[in-house]
């Protein structure tokens, strides 16, 4: 196992999730000097996970429910890693509901795995197109930014 090496895996179908997780990556990057490989679970599904000291796992949600590939992914084994995980919503994205998004997509999935010791957990807001045309927005790349030098802390100390 090399050291100290980063997996983010994520999934998205609006590009918010994919955007949250390249903002992840080039922070864990350039403030903390990680190695990281980034994958799109739509293209490919990570092998060899014993090569990572630390994986992140995002993704979105839609008409309640986060995306398949996501929670398919957390039925691997993560046992003693450093596990991250958050969704792109657009119910966290609002200040009236992040709470309650937090707790229902993020929390309590994670509840349901409960090999996982997860050092970092948070749900980001997401984007709505509709035929092309943006329709809703709250994506937040600087909240993106400031939980990945958390992580970046916590995967190095
Ligand atoms: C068809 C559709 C259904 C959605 N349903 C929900 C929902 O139930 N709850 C929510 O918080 N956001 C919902 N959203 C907003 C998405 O969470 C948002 O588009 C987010 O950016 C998805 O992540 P992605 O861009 O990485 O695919 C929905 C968006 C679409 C297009």
């Amino acid at each position: 196992m090399s050291a100290n090496k980063t997996l983010i895996a994520y999934e998205s179908k609006g590009g918010a999730t994919e955007e949250a997780s390249r903002k992840i990556a080039e922070t864990l990057r350039s403030k903390f000097q990680l190695e990281v490989d980034l994958v799109d679970l739509k293209e490919q599904k990570p092998s060899d996970l014993a090569q990572y000291q630390n994986v992140i796992l995002g993704g979105g949600v839609r008409a309640g429910k986060i995306y398949c590939k996501t929670l398919k992914f957390l039925e691997n084994d993560l046992t003693g890693k450093k596990v991250a995980f958050f969704v792109s919503s657009a119910e966290a994205g609002a200040p009236g509901s992040y709470e309650k998004a937090k707790i229902k997509f993020v929390e309590n999935t994670l509840a349901k795995y409960p090999n996982i010791n997860p050092v970092g957990w948070d749900a980001f807001g997401g984007r709505i197109r509709i035929l092309g045309k943006t329709v809703s927005d709250n994506t937040d790349l600087a909240k993106v930014e400031a939980w990945a030098e958390e992580l970046g802390k916590k995967f190095t100390q």
